[in-house]
């Protein structure tokens, strides 16, 4: 007998952690909660919320769970670590106290200028007129964001004063996060190129997947507004093996030791996402979970259990690291419902995935559909996840968007470029020898 897992979200993420979980000849039953139709493949999906605290505890100690993995990082800042690990339950997630990391800006910029991390320098403000003043005087652009959780919107990188003002009143006055909106950062932009950063970690060691990186605008050629990610590559070549070094030694291993020092032992999956400047990483945020997308393309490149690694991080012992990475690249490309990250219409037919996953290397995640009258429908802003690995880059591209093409559904968008800058780079690198 193999052990229970229960997978909390119902995203991209979520499917592909069943996808990859239910793989494991560690676990005989996986459940989902609440999962999506394409979670349903791979795991029971229940009908709870993923901040439905309470339900998830009574479903999850009615079962006797073995390991509860935490998509999502609302549950986690809302502490359903906490609440499972009192029921003697085991969870690769943080506590409350370390999924601070995602949840406060304020507490982990603090965190990071106690211990020397290499950071945008900040302010913190508690008084709409302080934080006015002292974004006045500040060089443009300026970066003002939320201290709290405001699903990835509660940041501005303002060009100009008034842009940023009107980002500082929408937060601290007219209120448009709530409570998240308490405090202010405000701190300098940050030059470079952007990368992510995921490891596993039981609060001492650490163990790294390979650097990936998303594409957060929904438009083309990084333009229009944020969304929850439009695609994603990894390995994100900007990451070289020395940058990877110094993200090792400048950053994971102080904050670390830093966080034991303040009381806190992080186990679960910690994300770094970076501005990298000539070499040089320095920390824009950090997330307490695994990317959505980049964890799609990661797991796609993922040969051995994970498993048995996030065992060893709800343990708080990471003793057997053994980790087995494909060295061909990923990208993900995400499908979504037209006019997402706006308003969008639901509950059209989708038609094309089983024709698209007959190209080779090609896995298809659901993020939001749903079955209507048994048929799998829109239900989200990101819809699909068109995964691919291929020889090369071009290849896992040329192959994610050809199985793009074959999925239809009325009102479907998605962006053109996935994963182009990383070929432009991979480019200029050849041509430039072995600089
Ligand atoms: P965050 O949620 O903190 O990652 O911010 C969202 C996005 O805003 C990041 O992915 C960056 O593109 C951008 N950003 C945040 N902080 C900075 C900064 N200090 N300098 C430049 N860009 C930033
Ligand atoms: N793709 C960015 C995130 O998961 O936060």
């Amino acid at each position: 007998m193999g052990i229970s897992v229960l997978i909390v979200g119902g995203g991209g993420r979520e499917h592909a952690l069943a996808w990859k979980i239910a793989k494991s000849p560690l676990v005989s039953t996986v459940y989902a909660a609440p999962g999506n139709p394409g979670v349903a493949r791979y795991a029971e999906c229940v009908p709870l919320a993923a901040d439905d605290l309470d339900g998830l505890r009574k479903f999850a100690v009615s079962k006797r769970i073995d390991l509860t993995v935490v998509g999502p990082e609302a549950p986690l800042a809302a502490g359903l670590t906490d609440l499972l690990a009192k029921e003697g339950l085991l969870v690769c997630g943080p506590d409350r106290a370390g999924a601070q990391m995602e949840g406060s800006k304020v507490f982990m910029k603090t965190i990071l200028e106690k211990y020397g991390i290499p950071t945008a320098s900040f302010k913190v403000f508690d008084e709409y007129d302080e934080a006015e003043q002292y974004l006045l005087t500040h060089r443009l652009p300026v970066v003002v964001k939320a201290d709290g959780l405001a699903a990835g919107k509660g940041v501005a990188v303002a060009q100009t004063y008034e842009e940023g003002i009107a980002f500082l009143k929408d937060v601290m006055e007219r209120r448009v996060f709530g409570a998240a909106g308490e405090r202010v950062v405000i701190e300098e932009c940050l030059p470079g190129e952007e990368a992510s950063y995921i490891v596993f970690t039981d609060g001492d060691k650490f163990v790294p997947l390979p650097s990936s990186q998303d594409h957060k605008r929904i438009g083309d050629n990084d333009t229009g507004p944020n969304t929850g990610g439009m695609g994603a590559y990894s390995p994100a070549p900007v990451v070289t093996p020395g940058v990877e070094a110094r993200v090792h030694r400048e950053i994971f291993e102080p904050l670390l030791a830093g966080l034991r020092a303040e009381g806190i032992r992080f186990r679960g999956i910690l994300y770094a996402g970076l501005m990298i400047e000539r070499g040089a990483p320095r920390v824009l945020e950090f997330n307490v979970r695994f990317g959505d997308p980049e964890a799609q393309p990661l797991f796609l490149r993922l040969k051995s259990d994970l498993v048995p690694l996030l065992l060893q991080c709800a343990r708080g012992k990471i003793t057997d690291a053994k980790m087995e990475i494909d060295p061909r690249p990923a990208v993900c490309v995400v499908m979504s419902s037209g006019g997402y990250p706006g308003s969008y219409g639901k509950g059209r037919p989708i038609e094309g995935i089983g024709e698209a996953e007959k190209e080779d290397g090609v896995v298809v995640f659901h993020a939001g559909t749903a079955m209507e009258d048994g048929r799998l429908v829109n239900h989200g802003g990101r819809v699909l996840g068109v995964t691919a690995i291929g020889d090369t880059l071009k290849e896992a591209i040329a192959r994610a968007y050809r199985a793009v093409d074959k999925i239809h559904w009325e009102g479907a968008y998605w962006r053109t470029d996935i994963g182009r800058k990383a070929l432009a780079r991979r480019q200029a690198d050849d041509s430039g020898g072995n600089g």
